[in-house]
């Protein structure tokens, strides 16, 4: 794509002129909008520049390691990259806390509260770096579901870091052009064509209070559907798709003992804006293989359920 090809080219020569020897700090999710404004930054001043991955334990199965692969010292590019293992911390303040709306507001303050310790560790920076897009500067997008829920994401920075000046540098870039942008750039196509993560992640997938245990459990039981719904090759039709853990246990049957389990609850929606959705129809031999290898093959899920349920009046994510 020769537009976004010189976008980029163009956006890496102004930073690199605007920049000159500054110093910078990027907070970095592993999501498409911060890993391209990242990879842009690095191109641009490689090494003043600083990544901080803060890992709060509510990520998908292997993805702090897929994140530390690619931005890591063995990736291949040129930056300084921390990575924050804080799982224990977030499972501690989240112990025992069920209503969703304060387990939202407890990831999103210990997000801010880590990102801010490590930055202060690295002294006053010239710049941070902000994946903002243009959907989230007209607030139109996501941005109205902040009414619902309250909304976290490393866009919420800011007053908590010394620095001078904020730099976005796509601004002014729909999606499909960050995209198209993170592939001129060379980023793996399993991370520019990822699917939406919310911020609080899987603290919001799971209903109620968030253990280690069941952060496994919803791990191990997603990982199983992405794989056998890519293998099925549905995955270019959804918008978004996961699974989720109710706070539901029930009775099943193992063998001859009885077993008091959880039931795991598969969620696959097709959208054009995220703001309205609506359940998607999998086919129903691929939704039979997932319920049989979670069952099999994830310790404490004894039964596998489907939400066939729109939004409104449900929402895409659990809580
Ligand atoms: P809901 O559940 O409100 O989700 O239908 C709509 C879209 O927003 C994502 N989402 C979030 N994204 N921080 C984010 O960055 C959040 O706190 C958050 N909550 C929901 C959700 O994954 C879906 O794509």
């Amino acid at each position: 794509d020769w537009k976004m090809a010189s976008f980029a080219e163009t956006t890496i020569r102004e930073l690199r002129e605007k920049i000159g020897n500054g110093k910078v700090l990027c907070a970095l999710s592993g999501g498409v909008d911060s890993s391209v404004a990242a990879v842009m930054l690095s191109k641009a001043i490689g090494k003043q520049l600083t990544c901080v991955f803060v890992d709060h334990g509510l990520l998908r199965k292997n993805e702090g390691d897929e994140v530390e692969e690619v931005f890591g010292p063995k990736g291949s590019y040129e930056l300084n990259f921390i990575r924050i293992n804080a799982q224990e911390r977030f499972y501690s303040k989240l112990a025992g806390i069920e209503e969703p709306e304060q387990k939202r507001k407890i990831i999103g303050e210990e997000f801010i509260r880590v990102f801010e310790e490590e930055a202060q560790k690295i002294g006053s920076v010239d710049f941070l770096v902000q994946g903002t897009i243009y959907p989230d500067v007209i607030e139109s997008g996501l941005g109205k579901s902040a009414v619902i829920k309250s909304h976290h994401n490393v866009g919420g920075l800011p007053d908590y870091v010394d620095f001078k000046e904020i730099i976005e540098p796509l601004r002014l870039l729909f999606k499909d052009e960050v995209r198209k942008v993170g592939l001129e750039l060379g980023i793996p196509e399993y991370l520019v064509f990822r699917q939406p993560f919310p911020g609080p992640g899987l603290g919001i997938r799971i209903i109620g209070d968030v253990t280690a245990e069941k952060v496994r459990i919803v791990q191990d039981a997603d990982a199983i559907y992405r794989e056998e719904i890519a293998k099925a090759g549905v995955d270019k039709t959804l918008g978004q798709y996961f699974a989720a853990l109710s706070n539901m246990r029930s009775v099943g049957v193992m063998g001859d003992e009885r077993t008091y389990d959880y039931a795991v609850v598969l969620r696959a929606v097709s959208t054009s804006d995220f703001m309205t959705a609506e359940a998607a129809p999998i086919p129903w031999d691929v939704l039979h293989l997932v319920a049989s290898r979670i069952v099999n093959e994830v310790k404490g899920v004894n039964r596998v359920l489907y939400d066939c349920t729109g939004k409104p009046p449900a929402t895409i994510e659990f809580e």
